[in-house]
């Protein structure tokens, strides 16, 4: 059947997914765990920085721990079950590390619960924005982009302000961001524009929002989102502000970061409450909360307070 333009049109918009409106008031976000780098090993074999936990339940979410080596059926409830799910930032391989594979099993099934109509986001942050293009491309398109420690006011694209995250932007939180030392950058990696417009899959999927240089001059994308789908990512840290103190470090703590970051939080917990998402039972739902899980506190003066979980004990 030959289809006209405006056909053609309607054709395409039966491909986005239609929600109904949903205010879940108390919303539930998982952080999905990695495998623990090798000095870490003694305190188990995969952790999430609690940062993450934190951040979330500074916006008025509570929070849940996904861990990695499962099988399907666990990712599928957990996407069932939540109201969405972050992607930290870390140090392991986009494409076949533990953390990777269950990523891959959360995106496919994100997509598919957002195509049945039930709004469930996914946030990527650091290199869970870079394993967020992977997911999407099928491959790890990352190049170098050195910028480890560095704070950077954003460069934002035209057209940054139809995008969902930053179209309510309040005019303060525009200024730092667009001005000031406010986002941080810790990565030797990233995506280039370049590479996001001349790959089909990538151009097609997600809207560039704003774009930085490295400490070479090398432009790199700092912030996405999905065209059709609510996904998201930040090359940088917007929890690091509020919530990673090791002195070693130059992050702005400063008044005007600590807003841009809590901006960042509220805007991930309000997609989270557009989640009607619950799990089965109560009690199912205290059994997965961080609260069950006892964080260390490494006392070495990098102020890191981290949760880890050993594989042969996670439920
Ligand atoms: C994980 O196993 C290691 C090695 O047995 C142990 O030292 C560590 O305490 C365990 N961690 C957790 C969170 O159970
Ligand atoms: C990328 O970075 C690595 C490690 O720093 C370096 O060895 C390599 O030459 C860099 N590649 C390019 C194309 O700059
Ligand atoms: C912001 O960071 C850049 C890169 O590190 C630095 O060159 C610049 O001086 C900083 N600006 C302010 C106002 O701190």
């Amino acid at each position: 059947m030959a289809m006209n333009v405006t056909q053609f049109c309607s054709f395409l918009l039966l491909l986005v997914p239609v929600y109904g409106i949903v205010n879940n008031v108390r919303p539930i976000i998982g952080v999905l765990a990695q495998e623990s780098d090798y000095n870490d090993l003694e305190y188990g074999d995969t952790y999430i920085s609690a940062d993450y936990f934190q951040y979330i339940e500074m916006a008025g979410a509570r929070a849940v721990p996904v861990f990695v080596r499962k099988d399907d059926e666990y990712y599928s409830k957990m996407v069932q079950s939540l109201n969405g799910i972050l992607f930290p930032g870390g140090d392991v391989g986009l494409i076949s590390s533990y953390m990777a594979k269950a990523a891959q099993a959360i995106y496919k099934q994100a997509i598919e619960t957002n195509d049945a109509g039930h709004y469930f986001p996914l946030w990527g942050t650091c290199q869970g924005f870079q394993l967020l293009t992977a997911l999407t491309a099928g491959k790890n398109l990352l190049t170098n982009a050195s910028a480890e420690d560095v704070a950077l006011p954003l460069d934002f694209v035209n057209g940054f302000r139809s995008s969902r995250l930053y179209g309510s932007l309040p005019a303060d939180i525009y200024e730092y961001l667009s001005t000031m030392n406010v986002t941080e950058n810790f990565h030797h990696y990233g995506i280039t524009p370049e590479t996001m417009e001349l790959t089909d899959s990538l151009y097609s999927f997600y809207n560039i929002l704003s774009t930085n240089l490295d400490v070479h001059g090398k432009r790199f994308v700092s912030s996405f989102e999905a065209k059709h789908y609510p996904f998201y990512g930040t090359q940088f840290h917007p929890e690091k502000v509020s919530f990673q103190w090791n002195t070693n470090y130059h992050i702005n703590h400063g008044p005007e970061a600590i807003k841009v970051g809590q901006y960042f939080a509220n805007f991930l917990v309000a997609e989270a409450r557009k989640s009607d998402n619950h799990f089965a039972a109560e009690s199912d739902e205290i059994s997965a909360m961080i609260e069950n899980y006892q964080p260390v506190f490494i006392r070495d003066n990098t102020y890191r307070l981290t949760y880890f979980f050993n594989y042969t004990s996670t439920p």
